[in-house]
């Protein structure tokens, strides 16, 4: 803590060398308790040095998120920081998502104080995922550097680990379904029903895939949520753009929808929304009939019922973490969830009847 303190200029420290000292101290005491003059030395430093270097930059963002009164999900998640990791590693976003599953595994296996029957089934599952993502991954050999600062914990709390890495698994989750969705309407737009049906069942995979990322986020102990949770008011998957972005791929959100708390919270996203081609326009545009667009049809109703899975078992954890707490990004929880179960992500009309 003396060293960090004490920096002055960059040129003292590498950055990585600094951001290393600061993940040690995070770990040590947890983002939420890191000491004010540490605070304060690093946004000195960092005001210095804005621009210099962008890995450090985005760690930093992070770190003096709440100094800043900037909290949320994307700061809480350091998910600016995952995204120039990923590039600089250059993995696709599912690739992405099975390295930070990976690191669950390697934290967990050096778990103490956690009882051997949650942290083997904690193990399995986040294993399961990885062999059902990158099967050729070695867990034993995770990327150095950048990668291992990723997860800034704002608690001393074992359980938050494993949760940040999940929830961050899901972003890349949510911008891979994305790219699947956009290049189905490309196909569509070039009136390629095969090729667009080949997209939305890989989708379909991917999703399925994210369930079990729920699984493992199940074997998280309500009391240690509660533990850290009190400090991470402000941050919220509602803020999750691309979990927006994904719907927005698929249709037009109703009217409704656009205006709630659900778009409010990603604005960048709402002002993207009105020039967007979508999965369900071009389908009607194309208004295609026959045995390929009943094929179609069928890869579209089954992606829509793996989200409406995906929301049920998410009601059902936030259920059983949260029971009548508001959630963390100001909604009043539980009941909010539960209305969105019904929103759906296609509008095919009867195009898709008829097919
Ligand atoms: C302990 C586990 C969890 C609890 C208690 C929980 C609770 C909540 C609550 C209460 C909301 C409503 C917004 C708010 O006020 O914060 C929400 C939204 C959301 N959560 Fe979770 N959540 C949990 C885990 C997850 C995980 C692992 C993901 C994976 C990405 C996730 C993704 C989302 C998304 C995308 C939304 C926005 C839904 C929408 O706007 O339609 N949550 N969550």
């Amino acid at each position: 803590m003396s060293t960090i303190t004490t920096v002055r200029f960059l040129d003292e420290i590498a950055a990585l060398r600094l951001a290393r000292l600061v993940t040690g101290e995070v770990r040590r005491t947890g983002r939420h308790h890191l000491a004010d003059g540490v605070l304060a030395a690093l946004d000195t430093l960092h005001r210095r040095h804005r621009g210099r270097d962008g890995f450090l930059d985005a760690f930093l963002d992070a770190v003096l998120a709440r100094r800043r009164d900037r909290f949320r999900n994307q700061t809480y998640l350091a998910l600016p920081l995952v995204e120039l990791v990923r590039a600089d590693l250059g993995v696709d976003p599912e690739r992405m998502a099975a390295l930070l599953m990976a690191d669950v595994v390697r934290h967990e296996r050096r778990a103490t104080g956690l009882d051997a029957r949650t942290r083997d089934i904690r193990i399995r599952h986040a294993t399961r995922f990885v062999a059902a993502t990158d099967p050729a991954l070695d867990v034993d050999r995770l990327p150095g550097g950048w990668f291992g600062l990723t997860a800034l914990p704002v608690s001393l709390e074992h359980d938050e680990y494993f949760f940040i890495r999940a929830l961050q698994a899901h972003e890349m989750v949510f911008t891979t379904l994305t790219d699947e969705m956009r290049a189905a309407t490309r196909a569509l737009r070039l009136g390629d029903l095969a090729a667009a049906t080949a997209r939305v069942r890989r989708a379909v995979d991917v999703f399925d895939r994210a369930a079990m990322l729920f699984r493992l986020v199940a074997t998280m102990r309500p009391a240690a949520f509660h533990a850290f949770r009190q400090y991470t008011e402000g941050a919220s998957a509602i803020q999750s753009e691309a979990y927006k972005r994904f719907e927005l791929a698929c249709g037009t959100p109703t009217a409704q929808r656009l205006v709630s708390e659900a778009f409010d919270n990603v604005p960048a996203v709402r002002a993207e929304a009105p020039g967007l081609d979508n999965f369900s326009r071009a389908w009607q545009d194309l208004g295609a009939r026959g045995p390929a667009a009943a094929e179609l049809t069928r890869a579209v109703e089954q992606l829509e019922a793996a989200h409406q899975r995906w929301k049920t078992t998410h009601h059902s954890l936030a259920a059983a973490m949260l029971g009548s707490a508001h959630g963390s990004g100001h909604t009043e929880g539980v009941p909010y969830l539960r209305r969105c179960l019904e929103n759906r992500l296609f509008d095919l009309g009867p195009v898709a009847l008829a097919a």
